[in-house]
């Protein structure tokens, strides 16, 4: 059994990422390809239950600490639930969010990159996505787009210069390991988006089928 692949979808609030990962899903079940849609942090009973605790506004606040330690825990659930005997079993997994929005929203809140990765390699046994979308759109655009969906969730309160630090820790995150990212523009109609989407999932598979 040729063990499937892992693509996660990243970016900012209101970027287009959820719309993007059902597309994305639809074209390559058309293609006859096992396909399992999720996100982080949830994904399976136990990581949702964990979602639920990291989105709740709490009176007493939650540090990037605590967040980055809920998170992990959600995603060595998700990934032992979910993600691994999905691939295992021969399906692509398309995910929502996954160990980079860890870099982009906690890093950049200040947790060290260092403990992060180590958390990351202890969550998903050092396994890392075939494939990063990068969903890049101005902060400003996504989260009027978030707020008049009716999104609310404590994240997405943070300030414009919060959002900000979070796109452009992305932005690093994407130029340091070329190879596993590819950029979208966000700010594109979202046919556009899966357009180039498909493009981007074409070029990286015809490095997989060169390097197996
Ligand atoms: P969602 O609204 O895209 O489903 O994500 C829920 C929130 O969780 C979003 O505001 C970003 C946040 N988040 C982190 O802060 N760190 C993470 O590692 C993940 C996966 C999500």
């Amino acid at each position: 059994m040729t063990r499937g692949r892992l693509i996660t979808l990243e970016g900012g609030e209101g970027a287009g990422k959820s719309t993007l990962a059902a597309r994305l899903c639809a074209a390559l079940a058309a293609e006859g390809l096992a396909v399992v849609q999720t996100r982080e942090p949830g994904g399976s009973p136990l990581a949702e239950a964990l979602r639920g605790i990291v989105l709740h506004s709490w009176n007493e606040g939650m540090a990037p600490q605590t967040e980055a330690l809920i998170i992990s825990a959600a995603r060595a659930a998700h990934w032992r639930a979910t993600i691994a005997p999905a691939l295992a079993a021969g399906q692509w997994v398309i995910c929502d969010r996954f160990i980079d929005s860890t870099t982009a929203y906690q890093g950049s809140a200040g947790v060290p990159q260092g403990l992060l990765d180590a958390l990351a390699q202890l969550a998903t046994d050092g396994q890392r996505p075939d494939l990063t979308l990068l969903v890049d759109l101005d902060p400003a655009v996504g989260l009027a787009r978030a707020r008049q969906r009716g999104d609310d969730n404590r994240f997405e309160a943070a300030d414009l210069a919060r959002h900000q630090a979070i796109r452009d820790a992305f932005r690093v995150a994407a130029a340091a390991e070329p190879q596993r990212f590819r950029v979208l523009d966000g700010s594109l109609p979202p046919e556009a988006v899966l357009t180039a989407a498909l493009a981007a999932l074409a070029d990286a598979r015809q490095g997989w089928t060169a390097h197996g």
